[in-house]
């Protein structure tokens, strides 16, 4: 008996010592992740030993963009580390110095790296947002032909108009019936049907469909659930036990036979002699040649197209319902909008009107940006060792993130009404911003390529219509944001819409 209890006692402290052993090796650095001894660097606050930030990630999940904000606010917005099990170490930065030595300064150094591409490789394949090198090269060169701005001038702003034809016949029909309706549904397929006329020759027509068709709403789940790989200990693991990996895969079939059928239409279209425009981007893309003279396979042409999708719908989609919302919430702002759409004396304004004649129009759109950027966070690995601007130490591999969404509201930045919505900031201000200061389209080699034609696109449907209806919204108070690649409203923006007279 006491040789039992001896035995027991001396398992027990035994299995105390090596939890303690543990807790000690891993107390600045979560379990499977390399430790950071060199440099004292500030950390989240509720950081444990072995788990590191996990559960309190974990904790603030819905409000994450906030709880980052938080976190700078209560530091003096200091570089701060942020680190979860079996992930290499993560600090996370809200200094426009430091932001510009990441994306321009050392460019080489800070890649997409293999953390970002391994979590977006079911989804985005080799497109252009998941490639780093000669891959992302060519990609851009190609698209840069594509979205330019004196392609706007004519066939995107024609393709704008007419698409704003088949919007507001809907929203006609809504203002008849007197609905309830998901105006940030509708956003979603009005930018998806532009998109994909200009981007790929195809007509969609998704913005009369009566239904959500299964390819948006499994595209929608799965940003979400890649947004959330980047949070989670052993994210395979956690979603194969789970049971979400079953649905992702089933999702991302969806999501590819979809695009397939993207390139079906357009091989179809081009065999018919049926042309959108003299040069969209799938034709080109469909033409170039790999370094063994092969054309791309449908595989390859799906992962441009779906990546190309989502840079150019989604984005703009966001910002639209955003800026509904912020305007609902300040009658004045709305009310001066109003004011300049008074003046103009056309039924579609042209893209030089745009520019000229609408200029709050133009500052609603950038000021929704600053407080609800579509690519709220973002970030790179280092491809070797490196130090930034304020001394972290950055060993390879590492990543350095950075939150477009604290940046927008941060002081420091942007003076001390940062939080409010006040368009008319950016028509006082002597220069505009820096993309360091406001990094909502990124910044140096891999700035956003449709930054115009999302300005053109956003301010065009904001103000025809605003022209043509009232919009009553009906989740004003209560509107948040789901934690995803982007910053989609939850649940939608719900609204009603009667015809301005
Ligand atoms: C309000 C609308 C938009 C916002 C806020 C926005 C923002 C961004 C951001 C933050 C990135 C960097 C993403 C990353 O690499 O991690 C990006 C890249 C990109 N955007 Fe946009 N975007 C918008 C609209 C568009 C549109 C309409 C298009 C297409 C016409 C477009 C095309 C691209 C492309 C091709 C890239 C990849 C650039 C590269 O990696 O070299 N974007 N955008």
């Amino acid at each position: 008996m006491k040789g039992k209890t001896q035995a027991i006692v001396a398992a027990a402290t035994g299995l105390v010592s090596v939890l303690g052993l543990i807790v000690w090796a891993y107390s600045d650095a979560p379990i499977g992740s390399s430790s950071n001894s060199n440099q004292k660097l500030r950390r989240a606050p509720g950081a444990v030993p072995v788990l590191g930030d996990a559960l309190t990630i974990n904790a603030h999940l819905d409000k994450f963009h906030d709880f980052i904000l938080e976190i700078f606010e209560n530091n003096g917005n200091k570089t701060f580390s942020m680190r979860i099990p079996f992930e290499p170490m993560g600090v996370i930065v809200n200094d426009p110095k430091i932001v510009e030595y990441i994306l321009k300064t050392k460019f080489h150094v800070f890649d997409k790296g293999p953390r970002f591409q391994n979590a977006f490789h079911d989804f985005l394949g080799r497109g252009i947002f998941n490639s780093d090198g000669e891959g992302w090269k060519s990609q851009r060169k190609l698209a840069a032909n594509i979205f330019n701005v004196k392609n706007f001038k004519d066939f995107v702003s024609d393709v704008f108009v007419n698409e704003m034809d088949n919007f507001s016949q809907v929203l006609s029909e809504h203002a008849k019936a007197g609905d309830e309706f998901d105006l940030q549904d509708l956003f979603y397929r009005f930018t998806f049907d532009s998109f994909t006329k200009i981007a790929f020759g195809v007509d969609m027509n998704t913005v009369s469909e009566k239904d959500k068709a299964p390819f948006m709403v499994a595209f929608d789940e799965v940003q979400a659930r890649t947004a959330k790989r980047f949070l989670t200990p052993m994210w395979e693991t956690s979603e194969y036990m789970s049971g979400q990996a079953t649905i992702h895969a089933r999702q991302i079939r969806e999501i590819r036979e979809f695009g397939k059928d993207i390139i079906r239409k357009k091989r179809a279209n081009d065999e018919a002699g049926i042309v959108c425009s003299e040069s969209d981007l799938l034709s080109l893309l469909m033409k170039v040649k790999d370094d063994r003279g092969q054309l791309p396979s449908d595989e390859l042409l799906v992962d441009y197209a779906l990546n190309f999708l989502l840079a150019g719908r989604d984005t703009t989609a966001t910002v639209l319902t955003w800026a509904i919302y912020c305007l609902s919430q300040n009658p004045s702002c709305l009310e001066a909008l109003h004011q300049e759409l008074s003046a103009l004396d056309c039924s579609s304004p042209t893209y030089e009107q745009m520019k000229s004649q609408l200029p709050y129009a133009n500052a609603v759109f950038h000021e929704t940006l600053r407080l609800y950027p579509s690519v709220p966070t973002n970030q790179k690995q280092a491809n070797a060792d490196d130090i930034l601007p304020d001394g972290t130490i950055i060993p390879k591999g590492a990543t350095v993130g950075w939150s477009a969404y604290a940046m927008g509201r941060t002081e420091a930045i942007w003076g001390p009404d940062a939080k409010q919505f006040r368009p008319e900031r950016w028509l006082e201000m002597q220069k505009q911003p820096s993309p360091f200061d406001y990094p909502v389209f990124h910044a140096g080699p891999r700035v956003c390529l449709g930054k115009s034609m999302a300005e053109l696109e956003g301010v065009f449907v904001l103000v025809q219509l605003l022209r043509q209806f009232n919009v009553q919204v009906l989740n004003g108070k209560d509107a948040k944001y789901s934690l995803s690649i982007l910053l989609p409203m939850t649940g939608g923006l719900k609204a009603r819409v009667s015809a301005r007279v």
